[in-house]
């Protein structure tokens, strides 16, 4: 499969990432001065993202990943939020930070928060780097943004089509044909 060749158009390229990635971590940078937040990767899609924008901050922190999906995504679900893979970090009495790659309908990060905050954090931030507000159904606003873009199906720098284009250095809007003749 030639994945470029299956990408209508280039939304953000690698070096607009990098360059807005840079201008986020400056920005946490100065919101953690003098503190070591627990910055937590949101599996699989926040890969790139995370590991571009924490090798840009400067502030000491710890790391963790976790991999969730809400209800309604096809996954078998025990309640709005299926942990498929939790932290190892108590983050009781710690700043959290969390790292998305993109918020469609918000209910995974509201769920998530929630979930968070039972555990008692001194705060809980979130960074994402995309953000489609005209697909909210919670009220969710993240505190940090790269980009808010319009509803189209966006893949690359770590978001998927079926698990594909998950490589690609740069952010494509998919061909209509690609997952319309499936
Ligand atoms: C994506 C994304 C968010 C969620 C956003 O993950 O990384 O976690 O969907 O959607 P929402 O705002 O409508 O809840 P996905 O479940 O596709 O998993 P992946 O990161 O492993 O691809």
């Amino acid at each position: 499969m030639d994945m470029n060749a299956n990408i209508e158009r280039v939304m953000l390229t690698s070096e607009q990432i990098a360059e807005r990635v840079k201008g986020l971590a400056a920005q946490l940078d100065k919101l953690y001065e003098g503190r070591r937040p627990v910055v937590i990767c949101i599996l699989k899609g926040s890969v790139m993202f995370f590991a571009d924008l924490i090798r840009e901050m400067k502030t000491p922190m710890q790391i963790d990943f976790m991999a969730v999906s809400s209800y309604g995504k096809g996954s078998i679900s025990s309640g709005k939020l299926q942990v498929k893979k939790d932290l190892t970090v108590n983050i009781g009495g710690k700043d959290v930070l969390i790292v998305e790659d993109i918020i469609d309908s918000g209910n995974t990060l509201y769920e998530l928060k929630k979930m968070l905050n039972t555990r008692s954090p001194a705060s809980v931030n979130i960074v994402t780097l995309l953000d489609k507000p005209e697909r909210r159904e919670v009220p969710m606003e993240p505190e940090y943004k790269g980009f808010v873009i319009e509803d189209e199906f966006v893949v690359g720098y770590g978001l998927d089509y079926a698990e594909d284009y998950r490589n690609l250095p740069y952010i494509g809007v998919l061909k209509r044909s690609v997952y319309e003749e499936k």
